[in-house]
């Protein structure tokens, strides 16, 4: 789950790192107000989760409550890399000598973890690692030692930083690695780091992204999500505890087995091709072992999004048999119809491995109009895509 900015210096905060504290609003008045209460000038910041806000004209310097509250009016409601602002971060301008970048991170490709320091931070990190490549430095960090001040301190050499802030950098990163590995981040980044004309060090922005996997560990981490900009559809199926991703087409797909649900996906939208572009609405993967329930709960869900026009159920039998999953959709169709859902759009059920041919007779022996049996994945790719355009 990746934070707004205003949660992760929440959870800098925490950890002892110099930043600054703010106000969330979310309407121009009442930016004004906090404004108002933090001193003036302020900066206006849009909270929305991409970068390039300051480019986008999300970010904003404000001299009076006043122009806060204008200020805040122009940034509510734009849309930055498709992300609406819904909310903006009101907090004290501060005076910038200088501004630079660090940050840690999974390494996924090196199996460890990765520091990336830079003195030429600000906007456009991304461009300093393109064309200058040497501007920012890169140490790897064993996973067993992480960051002591001796690590922090090789950091602060190899990307450079000026004596008179290396020990506060120091300090810095050895507290932003206790926030990567106490809260269970696979991120956590800082551009701008600045120095004041005091010469104080302060994170001015913040990205963290936390590892859901390890989410049992942090029963506080479920107060960061932000169950309104979540998809609808995503938070049902969070809460019986489906594994969903909701996608844009119009094909609804449910299957048992991740692998197998990836290249339903691709097949789907390969048949979809001859069909004016039909593609995907959903991952769905119920698991081995799927029951009545799990059936029951996934086709809710998926005829619950009014994009979908058909339904591909797409079952390979293994250690569990495709006699149990065909009576599960048996029993999720007469639970469906019990909670009083119409269940009227086309669904193509393709069943193998396992004892396929008796999981098969059951669902033809059950009758159902809008359930069709099709023997193959590609021709039932096809044939669901077909229905989906019609
Ligand atoms: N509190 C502040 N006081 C003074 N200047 C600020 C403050 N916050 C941000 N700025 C200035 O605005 C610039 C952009 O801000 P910030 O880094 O938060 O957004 P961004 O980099 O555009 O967005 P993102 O990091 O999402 O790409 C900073 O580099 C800094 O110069
Ligand atoms: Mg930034």
């Amino acid at each position: 789950m990746d934070l707004y900015e205003y949660q992760a210096k929440e959870l800098f905060a925490k950890h002892g790192v110099p930043t600054q504290s703010g106000e969330v609003v979310t309407d121009a008045e009442a930016a004004g107000a906090a404004a108002d209460r933090i001193g003036c000038p302020v900066v206006v910041k849009a909270q929305v989760k991409t970068g390039g806000r300051g480019k986008a004209g999300g970010v904003k310097l404000a001299d009076s409550p006043a122009d806060a509250e204008q200020k805040a009016g122009a940034i509510l409601g734009l849309d930055i890399k498709g992300h609406i602002v819904n909310k903006v971060l009101i907090t004290g301008a501060a005076d910038i000598a200088e501004e630079y970048y660090v940050s840690f991170l999974l390494d996924r490709a090196n199996r460890n973890f990765l520091a990336m320091a830079s003195v030429e931070g600000g906007m456009d990190i991304e461009e300093v690692a393109a064309t200058k490549p040497e501007a920012l430095a890169k140490i790897a960090i064993e996973p067993i030692a992480g960051v002591d001040p001796a690590k922090a301190a090789e950091i602060v050499a190899a990307a450079k930083f000026p004596a008179d802030v290396a020990d506060q950098v120091a300090n810095v990163l050895v507290k932003l690695w206790d926030v990567f590995v106490k809260e269970d981040a696979t991120l956590v980044e800082v551009n701008p780091l600045v120095k004041t004309p005091e010469g104080e060090v302060l994170a001015l922005d913040g990205k963290v992204t936390l590892d859901d996997n390890a989410d049992f560990r942090h029963p506080d981490h479920e107060e960061l999500v932000d169950i309104a900009a979540t998809d609808p559809l995503e938070v049902k199926a969070k809460e019986k505890g489906l594994n969903y991703v909701k996608l844009s087409g119009e094909v609804g797909i449910i299957g048992n087995g991740a692998g197998l649900v990836m290249s339903t996906l691709d097949v789907v939208a390969y048949a979809g091709e001859q069909f004016g572009g039909v593609k995907p609405a959903n991952f769905l993967d119920i698991g081995g072992g799927a029951s009545a329930q799990v059936m029951a709960d996934g086709l809710e869900i998926i005829l619950g999004d009014p994009e979908v026009k058909s339904v591909f159920v797409n079952v390979f039998g293994g250690i569990t048999a495709c006699d149990a999953v065909a009576n599960g959709i048996v029993q999720a169709m007469e639970m469906l119809a019990e909670r009083g859902d119409v269940v009227d759009k086309p669904i193509v059920c393709r069943l193998d491995g396992n004892n396929a041919a008796e999981g098969r007779r059951i669902l033809d022996e059950a009758e159902h109009d809008v359930i069709e049996l099709v023997d193959t994945m590609d021709e039932a790719a096809a044939r669901v895509a077909e229905l989906a355009a019609r």
